[in-house]
């Protein structure tokens, strides 16, 4: 017999309930409206409806893929960032509400008629430069990435916006591809995970590892990061998001590569300290010997 609307949903809240009771009614909702592609009024408007046979197949394997432990951006192929929809797949990092704070910092900094150049290193599904740029109409952007996978998805996610024009898309490890680019600021939210993490955190085993290993101390693409960034001429602005349980080594590690340039920290809304900002200041030196 097949499913109505109403039946699907409670089937499919009360299987979700057993595995993470936050976000089961939620998803149950999102996979039946993405397996229907009706929104939520629609499918409110009419519970007793019943599921055609496309709808009832998909659905199921959507709850199936969920109950297993997939995230639903990966089931839906999207989550919001920063008031837009952004296109993932599982070959990007699923955008952290967290990673917002970043934005709003860099929004800060930038006015609203600024010509300036910004990196965006390990752009993944590109949310950061596309919400900088979309913000932003005067920017010009590099999104820069290990993975040519993440790379077409933050491309998806540019053409969406409109954005192609303003924003290069370079394969690549951190800044050797832009060597030759004059940038006024970098923002970047690198892998900062230990493998001991990565394992003890099931919750996002599905994501890529490549966007979450930061080394055996979480910090050692950081401090290949600070090196490349010292040899550069330009002198950019670099603000990054870091693990506000590392705070600490990430400012010894800041003052032992870049002696030259101030560091300092900004909360995040939950008032951890995520936000790192680099300035190239070198009279702090002089000033202080
Ligand atoms: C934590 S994710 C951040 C993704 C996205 N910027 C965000 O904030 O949601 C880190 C990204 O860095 C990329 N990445 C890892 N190592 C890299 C490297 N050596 N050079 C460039 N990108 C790298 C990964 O592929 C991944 O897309």
């Amino acid at each position: 017999m097949p499913l109505t609307v109403r039946k699907a949903f409670q089937s499919a809240a009360n299987h979700l309930n057993r595995i993470d009771s936050s976000s089961a009614t939620l998803d149950a909702e999102l996979i039946l409206r993405h397996a229907t592609q009706k929104s939520s009024a629609a499918l409110w408007r009419e519970p007793q409806a019943k599921l055609n046979q496309a709808s009832e197949q998909e659905f199921m394997q959507l709850l199936q893929r969920r109950i297993q432990g997939e995230p639903i951006a990966y089931l839906t192929g999207q989550k919001e960032f920063y008031g837009r929809m952004f296109r993932v797949s599982p070959s990007v990092l699923i955008p952290r509400p967290d990673s917002e704070a970043l934005i709003e910092l860099t929004l800060k900094r930038i006015s609203r008629h600024s010509p300036a150049r910004i990196a965006d290193i390990g752009t993944g599904s590109g949310c950061l430069i596309a919400t900088l740029l979309s913000e932003r109409p005067s920017v010009r952007g590099w999104a820069v990435d290990l993975s040519g996978d993440a790379l077409s998805v933050a491309r998806t996610n540019l053409q969406r916006f409109g954005l192609l024009n303003r924003c290069s898309l370079v394969a690549g490890d951190l800044l050797s591809p832009l060597k030759s680019e004059e940038l006024d600021l970098i923002v970047a939210n690198l892998p900062y995970l230990t493998p001991e993490e990565i394992h003890q955190e099931e919750s996002i085993h599905h994501e890529p590892r490549l966007a979450l290993d930061g080394g055996l101390n979480g910090l050692s693409l950081f401090s290949r990061f600070l090196r490349e960034l010292r040899q550069r001429q330009d002198r950019p602005a670099v603000l990054l998001e870091i693990d506000p349980r590392r705070t600490r080594q990430f400012q010894e590690l800041s003052k032992t590569i870049l002696p030259d340039w101030l560091v300092s920290f900004s909360r995040d809304l939950s008032g951890r300290e995520r936000l790192a900002e680099l300035r190239y200041s070198p009279s702090t030196i002089s000033d202080s010997v």
